[in-house]
């Protein structure tokens, strides 16, 4: 997606080799024209895929889910990081183990907000080692819904989570794929 590339190039910090700080307009302040413009590309790709619900992760998912969502003309839910949820009835979990802060958080969504007559789009800001994608996968698992794809606005090629989710059988698409974060540059990987 060209807007979305050239943003990341205008704006974005490589912070390392493997970490893009995109802030101004993804994870700290938000551009909501380039988030309407991103909800219009996940609706077109997916578009013929009967989704009745756009699943994400708190907090910077949420953004681009609620465009998605709004296109679609469905609902959007957002999966809660929480601590200990052993006593709580009526949820969803899942463990995702972050390997970028080296912790884990249990996520979880209320069975009230997805049924297994869903269709479901996952959608996400990033895509690194796909821990938090595989994590809302396992949530659209327990509800008995169908999971139709994962939508990610940038993806991290050069990480483990697309082969991941790829070995699955799960349709992975991603708005900018960077190939490489080396010598403060960021670099995409060629569209065919
Ligand atoms: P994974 O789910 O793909 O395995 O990713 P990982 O554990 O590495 O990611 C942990 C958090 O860091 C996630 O945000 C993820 O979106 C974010 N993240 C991963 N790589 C990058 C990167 O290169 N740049 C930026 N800006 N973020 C990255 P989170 O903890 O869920 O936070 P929130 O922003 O959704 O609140
Ligand atoms: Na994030
Ligand atoms: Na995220």
């Amino acid at each position: 997606m060209k807007a979305l590339k050239h943003k990341i190039l205008e704006e974005g910090n490589v912070l390392s080799e493997s970490v893009l700080k995109v802030d101004s307009f993804l994870n700290h302040q938000i551009d909501p024209v380039l988030m309407q413009q991103i909800g219009q590309e996940f609706a077109q790709r997916f578009k013929d895929a009967g989704i009745t619900k756009v699943l994400t992760l708190e907090s910077s998912g949420i953004a681009p889910s609620v465009m998605t969502a709004l296109e679609l003309g469905v609902k959007t839910v957002f999966a809660r990081k929480r601590k200990s949820l052993t006593l709580i009835d009526g949820l969803y979990s899942a463990e995702v183990y972050s390997f970028t802060k080296k912790e884990s958080n249990e996520i979880s969504v209320s069975e009230q907000y997805i049924s297994k007559e869903d269709n479901v789009l996952v959608i996400d800001d990033f895509l690194a080692n796909g821990q938090a994608a595989l994590g809302l996968t396992d949530i659209v698992e327990q509800s008995g819904a169908t999971l139709v794809g994962i939508g990610i606005v940038i993806e991290k090629g050069f990480q483990t989570g697309r082969a991941l989710l790829e070995e699955r059988g799960i349709r992975v698409e991603s708005l900018a794929i960077i190939d490489s974060l080396a010598d403060g540059k960021v670099t995409f990987k060629e569209e065919l």
